[in-house]
């Protein structure tokens, strides 16, 4: 009886870390830049993305932030960069978390989001 006890406890424990390992571990950690680097920069990449996309609701000027918390704005260059590590968990590559609702930018954009932003976003 205490050994089914114990053997139960442990495969929840093992249960747990499986959950931990697939829901715990950020994609953001596991973000490459290819060894000859991006060609996109904020300037011919970033600022429009993060322009159409995010700035309606994540600006300082933004006249309606939809519930968007007023402390996170991607106005300039430096904070996209701040804020780099989220951003790209909630909309590079496969994450579609950001911006809420239908109007989500096409798959190749963040593809292009994913490579700059694991580049250091320059
Ligand atoms: C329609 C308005 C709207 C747009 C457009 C929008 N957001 Fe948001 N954003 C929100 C709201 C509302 C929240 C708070 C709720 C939440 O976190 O889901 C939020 C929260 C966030 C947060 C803070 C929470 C976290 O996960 O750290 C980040 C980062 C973020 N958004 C990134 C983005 C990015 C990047 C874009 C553009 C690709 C974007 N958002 C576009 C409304 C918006």
């Amino acid at each position: 009886m205490t050994s089914r006890l114990q053997s139960s406890a442990g495969a929840s424990a093992w249960a747990l870390a499986l959950l931990c390992l697939l829901g715990c571990e950020s994609p953001w950690d596991s973000a490459t830049c290819a060894d000859e680097g991006t060609d996109l920069t904020y300037e011919s990449f970033g600022r429009g993305f993060i322009g159409a996309y995010c700035q309606s609701c994540h600006a300082s000027n933004a006249g309606d932030r939809r519930g968007a918390p007023t402390g996170i704005s991607f106005d300039t260059h430096e904070d996209v960069v701040e804020w780099m590590d989220r951003i790209y968990d909630r909309s590079a590559g496969e994450n579609v978390s950001m911006p809420p609702g239908p109007d989500d930018p096409p798959e190749a954009e963040r593809q292009k989001l994913a490579e700059w932003l694991a580049c250091g976003a320059p």
